[in-house]
């Protein structure tokens, strides 16, 4: 059920979440599928309801810098860098603090804890009237696209959670930056809302997950097919077949092509991140044979757009 963000249906969502049962939660980058984090029963259900593969770690939200600090070990730079972009779209790996009250099925059994404070009113206002820290993944059934509209989760969940928090459309439109800090070197583990040049104009130059890094974790966003249409989608094309959609960037477009949507015409990546995931949802239609994407300059946030077609054409999972 789809209710618009308002004082009750906050206060009734944030009921359901003490009760122990799952909200979709708009967020600025996109629409999470929010439970208590310190539930195992809870955290149990979300996986459930996405049908996750394994049981990898979920980001736990949180409405300050402050509420994160009670469960997370901050270094230098972590602080640095929340000051700067916290609340918004950038996730910090860390150190757990011990004693943490939050469920072992949040963080695999890991000493460590990916923390997040989301830039937008709803998730704030939902998260105070709680009280409680949310373990919450993007509100998506696992390896499809990523949902920016609450119509979106309606369609993928809306028969597995309780209820779904209309807070508009997501404004960054793409996941958080993941940057693990709790080792000797900070690393991006995902690209997304905060862009590679704008962390290292805080803290200096990072390493970057590489996709060969063996461990515990193998994240769902890390996956080599993620975030996918049901068709085919191609990558760097710029002259799609008849019966393709064109998933277009900039103004300089194939003449003639009647099936486009363009995710800016006038080549800001901005706005581009911001229209990926509803694009994709519109294209992603039997009548067309696939999805033909033009080519995207590959820095700033474009970085995560082309990482995010990336998987999304990719035909295998690893
Ligand atoms: O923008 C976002 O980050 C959205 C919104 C809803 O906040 N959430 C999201 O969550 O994308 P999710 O669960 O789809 O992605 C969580 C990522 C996974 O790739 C997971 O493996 C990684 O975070 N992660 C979580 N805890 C970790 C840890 N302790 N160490 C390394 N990676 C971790
Ligand atoms: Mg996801």
């Amino acid at each position: 059920m789809i209710l618009p963000a308002t004082p009750d249906s906050i206060e009734k969502a944030a009921a359901i979440l003490r009760a122990g049962g799952l909200v979709g939660m708009p967020t600025e980058t996109v629409y999470g599928l929010a439970g208590n984090a310190n539930d195992d029963r809870a955290v149990a259900a979300i996986f459930a309801a996405k049908q996750r593969p394994s049981f990898n770690p979920l980001i736990v939200h949180l409405p300050t810098v402050a509420a994160a600090k009670s469960l997370a070990l901050f270094s230098d730079y972590a602080a640095k860098l929340a000051e700067q972009f916290w609340p918004g779209p950038l996730t910090m790996v860390l150190p757990q603090q011990p004693n943490s009250p939050v469920s072992k099925l949040a963080t695999a059994g890991l000493p460590t804890i990916a923390l997040r404070v989301p830039n937008h009113q709803t998730a704030q206002d939902l998260m105070r009237a709680c009280g409680l820290p949310l373990a919450a993944p993007s509100a998506n059934r696992s390896g499809e696209i990523s949902p920016t509209q609450a119509k979106h989760v309606e369609k993928s969940l809306g028969s597995a959670i309780d209820m779904i928090l209309d807070g508009g459309e997501c404004l960054v439109g793409l996941e958080s930056t993941i940057v693990d800090l709790s080792t000797g070197r900070p690393t991006v583990l995902r690209m997304g809302g905060i862009s590679l040049e704008q962390i290292e104009a805080v803290i200096g130059p990072i390493d970057r997950f590489d996709g060969k890094k063996t461990g515990p974790i193998k994240a769902p966003g890390m996956l080599l097919r993620h975030y996918s249409p049901s068709i085919p989608l191609r990558m760097g094309i710029d002259n799609p077949k008849a019966d393709e959609a064109l998933l277009a960037f900039g103004a300089d477009i194939p003449a003639g092509f009647q099936n486009i949507l363009n995710l800016s015409a006038s080549g800001d990546l901005l706005e581009a991140a911001a229209n990926l995931y509803k694009f994709l949802h519109q294209l992603d239609h039997p009548s067309y044979s696939g999805i033909a994407a033009m080519p995207v300059p590959d820095h700033g946030l474009g970085r995560a757009i082309n990482d995010r077609l990336r998987r999304a054409a990719a035909k295998d999972h690893l």
